[in-house]
C-alpha cells in the first residue's frame, strides 16, 4: 500500500501475527491504512489443530473484509460435508452425557443459527489469510521485548538489539503480551495470564479411525461429552477427513513452570476412567498424553494508553470453554478497523480518540466472554452453582449464554465506537 497517496498521516504498527493481527491488518489496508507489522517467529504459524468460530465473529468477517469471510467459507469444515448428516447443519454441537444413569445418551442438539458448527484447522485458516497481507510490510524475527512513548511517538525495543519508532501500536503479541507490560507494568506486574483451573489431552484423529472408535453419529457430529469433573470435544475438521479431538479436566493446582508438559499414559488413562464409554475409548487411542495447562487473563483496567492499544489474546486471552477466543480478536479488529478506517481520522492525535472509543465498547464485551467461558467449563463439568447435572437447567442454561455471545449486533459495535470516538474529538 506503500504507493498510496497519504490521507492517513499515520502508520499502524502491528506487533503480532496470529489471527487478530493479521485480520487487523487486512482490515486496514482495505480501508487505506498503512501498516507495518512485526512478528517474532521466522514465519507465520499455527499449530495444526482445530478452530470453532461462532456466528458473531462469522458475521464480523465480511465487514473486515469480505475476503475474509470468503477465505473462512472456502476452507470450513460443516456438518454437511458429512453424506447422511445434512440434517445437523444448523447444530451447533450435541451434548451427549458422559456420566450417571443416561452416559452415552444426548442430553440436547445445541443450534447455532444460521451457520451452524463451522470449523476448521488453524494453519490453513492463518495460511490464507498470510496470502492477503504483502509480504513488504511484514518484518520477522522481531520479538518485541518492551516500547516507549513519548508525547511524538512509539520506540519499540526487540530482543535482537534493534529499534524501530512507530507513530502508534496495537500489540497482537498473544496472551504473554510484552505491549501489555509495557503499557501497563505496574498492572500487568500484579495481573499475570493465570491457571484457569482445567488441563486438557488434545488429538487430531483421521475420520475413518473416529468412525472405528465410537461410530459414524459420534464421530461425524460435533459432540460435547459432559461428565462429572471432566468434559470431551470433538468436532471434524477439513471436510470431515479429521477429527479434532479434546479431553479437559477440572484440577485446582498447576506446579509447572512450562504450559504443555509430557504426562504418563496411566495420568490420562486414570483422568478419563470415569467419563463414560465414549470418551474412554478416544483416549485409550490417543497418541500423546502431553498435558496442556489452560490459562487465561485475569481482567485489566484498560486495554489503551494514548498512542498504544491491544487487541486479541494480548488483551483478553480466554478459556476455549465456547470456541471465542478468536472470535473476540476478530470482533476486536473489526471495530478498530472502522475506526482507524474512518475518513475523520487522519492525524496521530486522532488515533488516541479511537482508541479510547475501541476500549469503550470492547473491554466490557471480551472481558464478559472470558469470565462466562470460565463458567462454561464448570457447566460442561456438571458442577456450575444452581445448575449441576439437572437436564432441563443445563438447556436453559447453554441457551441463554450462546444467545448473549451470538446475538451481537456486530455493525452496532462499530457504529457506537465511531460516536463514542467524535465525543473524545470534541472535548
Ligand atoms: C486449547 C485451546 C483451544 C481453543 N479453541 C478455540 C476455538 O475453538 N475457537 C476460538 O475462537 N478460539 C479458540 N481458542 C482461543 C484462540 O486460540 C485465541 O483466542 C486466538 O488464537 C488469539 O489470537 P491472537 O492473534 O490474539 O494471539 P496469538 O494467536 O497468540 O498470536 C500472537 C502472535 O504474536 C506473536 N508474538 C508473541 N509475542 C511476541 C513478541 N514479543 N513480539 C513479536 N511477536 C510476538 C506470536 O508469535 C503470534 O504469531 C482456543 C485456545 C486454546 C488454548
Ligand atoms: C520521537 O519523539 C521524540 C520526542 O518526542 C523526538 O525527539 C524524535 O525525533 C521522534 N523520532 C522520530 C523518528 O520521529
Ligand atoms: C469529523 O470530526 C469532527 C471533529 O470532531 C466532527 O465535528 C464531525 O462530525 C466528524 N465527521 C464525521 C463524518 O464523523
Amino acid at each position: 500500500m506503500g504507493s498510496t497517496p497519504p490521507s492517513k498521516k499515520f502508520t499502524v504498527t502491528i506487533v503480532g501475527g496470529g489471527i487478530g493481527g493479521l485480520v487487523l491488518a487486512i482490515g486496514l489496508l482495505r480501508r487505506n491504512v498503512p501498516v507495518r507489522i512485526y512478528e517474532a517467529a521466522a514465519a507465520f504459524a499455527e499449530i495444526g489443530l482445530g478452530l470453532s468460530i461462532g456466528p458473531a465473529a462469522h458475521r464480523a468477517m465480511p465487514l473486515v473484509d469480505p475476503q475474509i469471510r470468503e477465505i473462512y467459507d472456502s476452507l470450513v469444515t460443516t456438518h454437511a460435508d458429512s453424506p447422511g448428516y445434512e440434517h445437523f447443519r444448523q447444530t451447533w454441537f450435541e451434548i451427549v452425557w458422559a456420566s450417571g444413569p443416561q452416559e452415552g445418551d444426548t442430553l440436547m442438539n445445541l443450534k447455532a443459527l444460521p451457520s451452524g458448527q463451522t470449523t476448521l484447522r488453524r494453519a490453513d485458516f492463518l495460511d490464507a489469510l498470510v496470502n492477503l497481507i504483502p509480504p513488504e510490510i511484514v518484518q520477522f524475527g522481531k520479538r518485541l521485548e518492551s516500547l516507549q512513548e513519548t508525547a511524538e511517538n512509539v520506540t519499540l525495543h526487540f530482543d535482537d538489539g534493534t529499534t524501530a519508532v512507530a507513530d502508534l501500536v496495537v500489540g497482537c503479541d498473544g496472551i504473554k503480551s510484552k505491549v501489555k507490560e509495557s503499557m501497563l507494568p505496574e498492572e500487568s506486574k500484579q495481573k499475570k495470564p493465570q491457571y484457569s483451573g482445567m488441563y486438557a489431552y488434545r488429538t487430531v484423529f483421521d475420520m475413518d479411525e473416529m468412525v472405528e472408535i465410537v461410530g459414524d453419529q459420534r464421530a461425524r457430529v460435533s459432540t460435547m461429552y459432559v461428565g462429572n469433573g471432566a468434559y470431551g470435544i470433538s468436532y471434524p475438521i477439513m471436510r470431515a477427513k479429521k477429527v479434532n479431538f479434546g479431553l479437559y479436566m477440572l484440577s485446582e493446582k498447576w506446579d509447572h513452570d512450562e504450559w504443555v508438559r509430557p504426562a504418563k499414559r496411566e495420568d490420562m488413562l486414570r483422568d478419563a476412567s470415569s467419563m463414560g464409554r465414549y470418551v474412554k475409548a478416544l483416549v485409550e487411542r490417543m497418541p500423546d498424553p502431553s498435558q496442556w495447562a489452560i490459562f487465561e487473563h485475569p481482567h485489566i483496567s484498560t486495554y489503551v494508553r494514548s498512542r498504544v492499544a491491544i487487541l486479541g489474546d494480548a488483551a483478553h486471552a480466554s478459556t476455549p470453554h465456547q470456541g471465542a477466543g478468536a472470535g473476540q480478536a476478530i470482533e476486536d479488529a473489526h471495530v478498530l478497523a472502522e475506526l482507524l478506517g474512518d475518513s475523520n481520522v487522519t492525524e496521530p492525535e486522532h488515533v488516541v480518540a479511537a482508541f479510547k472509543a475501541y476500549d469503550d465498547v470492547r473491554r466490557p464485551r471480551s472481558q464478559r466472554v472470558v469470565t462466562s467461558s470460565k463458567e462454561n467449563a464448570y457447566l460442561l463439568c456438571l458442577c456450575l452453582d444452581g445448575v449441576g447435572d439437572d437436564a432441563d437447567k443445563l438447556k436453559e442454561t447453554w441457551n441463554k449464554r450462546l444467545r448473549w455471545l451470538w446475538d451481537l449486533d456486530v455493525q452496532g459495535q462499530a457504529e457506537q465506537a465511531r460516536e463514542r470516538m467524535s465525543e473524545y474529538r470534541q472535548v
